[in-house]
């Protein structure tokens, strides 16, 4: 008995999962356990009363003492179980958090002209970035001895195609889609081979805007560019009409901006001229309304071409306008996520 208590105790000390415990009760206890064998396999009949009396008593201890030891062991490995079945999820780890992109300045700019200009009645048309030479240059008016026709300036395709040197190129498409009267803009890229510096860049973005209805005047024009302006900084601004030329409108006017950081006294973002050159303007020229299929005797309109580029460096206050194109990251992250 001493042997097999020993015995248990090893075997019993070894088992460390739940199977092996039971594993062994079978071995001691089962029907063919040594333990209950151990009293199967016993004469009896052999044994005096007081002997049978000190084997059973004996047995009955060894028993009890082998009942006890397996359950306290299955506890103990039932309790080490969840350990054992871990999933790898440790909760004790710092999260790997998430983070949300930003928008880069110029679709910033973009989307809010968009909603200023939806709110005033305007349509925001779609506009291809690669144009004929027809809608480019002759349906505004610039005829083929123009300087902008030049090959320094414009991209030409090998397809006689080219890569828009403005967004006027979508004037006359425009009038033809939607017919007159319309209220429109189609912000988007243009593209002039210009040698870059801070200033110069040879892509940048445009926001083209059309109004062509009867009855429309300089006085139109003025409006929709002070709400424009106030509406994007934010507070009232000055504005001011000088005389421009540019083939697809007459009068063609340079509207500037009162300078918004010294308020006309003269600085360096204002050349030390109080006012800033900001959205090229006009009444559209008769012959640009005609090669729409648009009477110029029973409608007129007014035209511009705000610099998306420069209204965005203006706004958010960026000294180079090659920062914009060049995807560096620890620039675009300065601006938000959303509008
Ligand atoms: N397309 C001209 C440019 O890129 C800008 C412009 C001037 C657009 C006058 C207009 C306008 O619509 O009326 O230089």
């Amino acid at each position: 008995m001493q042997t097999i208590k020993e015995q248990f105790a090893a075997d019993l000390a070894a088992a460390k999962t739940a199977e092996a415990v039971e594993q062994v009760r079978i071995k001691y206890l089962g029907k063919k356990g040594s333990i209950t064998t151990l009293a199967k396999n016993t004469d009896f009949r052999s044994l005096s009363a007081e002997e049978k009396r000190s084997f059973g008593s004996r047995l009955n201890e060894l028993k009890n003492y082998a009942e006890e030891a397996l359950a306290a062991a299955k506890e103990t490995a039932a309790n080490a179980a969840p350990a054992k079945k871990s999933t790898g999820l440790d909760l004790t780890l710092p999260g790997t958090g998430r983070t949300l992109g930003s928008l880069h300045p110029i679709s910033l700019i973009q989307m809010e002209l968009e909603s200023i200009f939806q709110g005033m009645g305007f349509t925001v048309v779609p506009s291809p970035e690669c144009e004929l030479e027809f809608y480019n240059f002759d349906a505004v008016n610039i005829p083929s001895d123009h300087p902008a026709r030049e090959m320094q300036d414009t991209y030409w395709l090998k397809n006689q195609m080219l890569m828009r040197t403005h967004t006027s190129a979508n004037q006359v498409r425009t009038m033809q889609r939607l017919g007159v009267p319309l209220r429109a803009i189609f912000p988007g890229r243009c593209f002039r081979n210009e040698a870059v510096d801070p200033s110069h860049e040879n892509t940048f973005y445009q926001c083209e805007g059309l109004v062509v209805d009867k009855n429309i005047s300089v006085a139109n024009l003025i409006a929709v560019m002070k709400t424009l302006l106030s509406e994007i900084f934010h507070r009232d601004v000055t504005v001011r009409l000088r005389p421009g030329f540019f083939p697809f409108v007459e009068p063609g006017f340079e509207l500037d901006l009162r300078c918004l950081l010294c308020e006309g006294e003269g600085c360096s973002t204002c050349h030390g001229t109080g006012w800033i050159e900001l959205i090229p303007c006009g009444l559209i020229h008769p012959k640009v309304l005609e090669c729409a299929g648009v009477d110029p005797t029973v409608y007129s309109g007014f035209a511009f071409g705000a610099g998306l580029t420069r209204l965005a460096m203006m706004k958010f206050g960026i000294p180079d306008i090659r920062l914009l194109n060049a995807g560096d990251v620890r620039f675009n992250e300065q601006f938000p996520t959303y509008v």
